[in-house]
């Protein structure tokens, strides 16, 4: 069927986080997508209902064929139902890895700039935040793998958490990138967790590689852990639900004995549902949904050429996020944010996904081509009053 994704639904008073309003702001904010999901998802929540039973549930033969099917036949990830776990959230995942790996005080190794719970879950967890900036060449960021390395020595760091692709600065890392990451860790049995939920977001002329497809051909599986989850990828946040995969049968057990300490291995009757229904027929929405998410990059990128041509521009490989380089237009972050709040449009700030965020703010292009246009709009005002600093 064909998706309509022009269609605006008003989200206001649902509780959503990014319509937090109570005037007409546009959020180009928070990594959810302003479109109804897959039609064969809704259909499968609405089966249940009408099933009418709601009790306790576990993951069924068909859902792990599911993820099998769909890890193998988009990237060649050869998974066992053995290799998968279930866990409320990559986010949680995230803390959950630091118990896995590392013990209180121990260094982990995360880029900068860099999705902001990477931080805050270490630090939360009593490790030692240790970053490394990613260097930007030819308006693309980049592994500094020397810098990493020195990082790794220096402070015998125990965990590197790896984002890919990137957020907030769209990368999708090369094989030959993850390769050299991959080598460098191995020399220094530094474990590494792979935060993967925006793999199926990568856009046209790009290829996405599973980081444990590598780790386990260089004999590395034992200490490498990926997450992922179809909530990105579906629109389907709210309902919660991830995967965590590992390919080495001690180390699943020990995840496994970790999300037992607190009860957490278990989702929810819908979560499993829409997992399911995703990755069995949700492919055609999201062929959709990507042909859409690039007209709007496309539309973006075109505007700011055009309006605001101060603004550097990240062009993503993946994901409906785009990182800007709004320097020339304020000296100050809070400042900055504060300029587009007052023309009624939201962005992220930079400065949460790290120091190397400074003057930067991310955009969200997954909305409505109206949406996008006039929140464009928004931005162009608030900043061609020209408070441009040179
Ligand atoms: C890199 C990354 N990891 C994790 C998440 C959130 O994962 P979850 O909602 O499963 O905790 C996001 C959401 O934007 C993300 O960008």
């Amino acid at each position: 069927m064909a998706y309509n994704f022009d269609e605006i639904i008003d989200r206001s008073n649902t509780g959503s986080i990014k319509w937090h309003y109570d005037d007409d702001t546009i959020p180009l904010w928070v990594a959810d997508m302003d479109f109804k999901a897959a039609q064969p998802i809704l259909d499968s929540v609405q089966r249940v209902v009408e099933h009418g039973i709601l009790g306790y549930t576990k993951p069924t033969e068909g859902l792990y064929e599911s993820i099998i099917n769909w890890h193998g036949s988009r990237y060649d990830l050869a998974l066992e139902k053995q290799n998968i776990l279930f866990s409320p959230g990559v986010v949680p995942s995230l803390a959950l890895m630091m118990h896995v790996f590392t013990e209180i005080g121990d260094a982990v190794l995360v880029n900068d700039p860099i999705y902001t719970p990477f931080m805050t879950k270490t630090q939360q967890n009593g490790r030692t935040l240790i970053t490394s900036a990613l260097k930007e060449v030819d308006s693309k960021l980049h592994l500094d793998m020397e810098d990493i390395e020195a990082k790794i020595v220096e402070h015998k760091v125990k965990l590197y958490l790896l984002c890919n692709p990137h957020n907030p600065g769209g990368r999708v890392w090369t094989k030959d990138e993850l390769k050299g990451l991959l080598t460098l860790c191995k020399k220094h049995n530094v474990a590494i967790v792979s935060d993967e939920i925006h793999q199926d977001l990568t856009l046209s002329g790009h290829k996405f590689v599973p980081f444990l497809k590598l780790a386990d051909a260089a004999g590395y599986a034992h200490r490498v852990v990926s997450l992922t989850s179809m909530t990105k990828t579906f629109n389907v946040a709210g309902i919660k639900g991830s995967m965590i995969f590992a390919k080495d049968d001690a180390l699943i057990k020990k995840i496994s004995q970790q999300q037992h300490l607190n009860d957490e291995y278990e989702l929810n009757l819908f979560a499993y549902t829409v997992m399911q229904s995703a990755y069995e027929e949700g492919g055609e929405w999201l062929e959709q949904v990507l042909a859409y998410i690039e007209k709007n990059i496309d539309i973006t990128l075109d505007f700011l050429a055009w309006h605001l041509p101060d603004i550097k521009v990240m062009r993503p490989e993946a994901s409906y996020l785009i990182w800007l380089d709004c320097s020339a237009y304020g000296e100050d972050d809070q400042a900055l944010y504060d300029k587009l709040r007052a023309a009624k449009v939201e962005l992220n700030s930079g400065i949460k996904y790290g120091s190397e965020g400074h003057l930067k703010m991310r955009l969200n292009v997954a909305c409505p081509e109206a949406l996008l246009r006039e929140g464009l709009n928004r931005v162009y005002a608030a900043f061609s009053d020209n408070q441009k600093t040179g």
